[in-house]
């Protein structure tokens, strides 16, 4: 699957302090700063280690993970079982072997912990990726202004990976918002996650029918997470 890694200026202005330490410079072309200046065309990541750290870390900030969620990695995936065929599927599609995965299945099995996974991993290996949790994507798109919404909607529609966590929308509107999204990255076959934990037969066929096609859709048959671990709690308090 074609990943792209190309450099982009950062989204925020920059003090261009060195990111080592004191001593001589290691880049000469960024002086350590990670940033170069090409021309009048704005800062750019330089190609020096130093440029790749900036820029891992300006896409980990973008990509759209909660901060409370950045520890849900591929790696922190328990292999339990029902889950087996999810995460492997996570893992195909990281490797590059399908370019659309659908995750579907009941709640708390872990669908948005792979997708969030497959995120960091890609921003990690200097893909830009994107997860967005689509409820409240909706809720910022109705939000916006027309023009910045459409601005949006293309961004999200042809950023390197998105991975759409809970599928959902509640107006005619907002399914055209989703269904742009999915038809933009369609027509260029740019790689899309989705997640959901409605039953199959509720995800519009069309949509369905294009994982088939680009990639697969799969569904995690694994037990409540959250439910199991509450449980636990509750066998290790002290019986009052
Ligand atoms: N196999 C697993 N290994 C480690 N942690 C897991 C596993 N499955 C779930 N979890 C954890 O359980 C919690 C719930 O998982 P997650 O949010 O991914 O569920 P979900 O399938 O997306 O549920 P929902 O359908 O309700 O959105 C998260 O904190 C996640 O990290
Ligand atoms: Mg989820
Ligand atoms: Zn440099």
């Amino acid at each position: 699957m074609p990943r792209n890694t190309r450099s982009r200026p950062p989204a925020e202005p920059t003090t261009g302090e060195p990111a080592t330490g004191p001593g001589p410079p290691q880049c000469g072309v960024c002086r350590d700063t990670g940033l170069e200046y090409v021309g009048d065309r704005g800062p750019r990541f330089c190609d020096c280690p130093q440029g790749e750290a900036r820029r891992r870390a300006v896409w980990l900030r973008e990509c759209g993970v909660p901060r409370a969620r950045r520890g849900e990695t591929l790696v922190a995936f328990q292999a339990l079982p029902g889950t087996w065929k999810a995460l492997a599927a996570a893992r195909e599609f990281l490797a590059g072997g399908l370019r659309w995965l659908l995750l579907y299945g009941p709640s708390g099995n872990g669908k948005s912990h792979l997708a969030i996974g497959i995120t960091l991993a890609l921003v990690e290996a200097g893909t830009q990726a994107r997860w967005a949790n689509t409820f409240t994507l909706l809720s910022d798109l109705r939000g916006l202004p027309d023009q910045a919404r459409a601005g949006m909607l293309l961004e999200l529609g042809s950023v390197s990976v998105l991975a759409l966590d809970e599928l959902v929308w509640g107006t005619d509107l907002e399914a055209r918002w989703v269904e742009e999204i999915i038809t933009r990255r369609y027509l260029e076959k740019m790689p899309l996650v989705v997640t959901t934990n409605r039953d199959i037969k509720e995800v519009p066929a069309p949509i369905v029918s294009r994982f088939y096609e680009l990639g697969r859709a799969v569904l995690n048959q694994g037990r409540d997470y959250r439910k199991e671990r509450a449980g636990a709690w509750n066998l290790n308090k002290p019986k009052p």
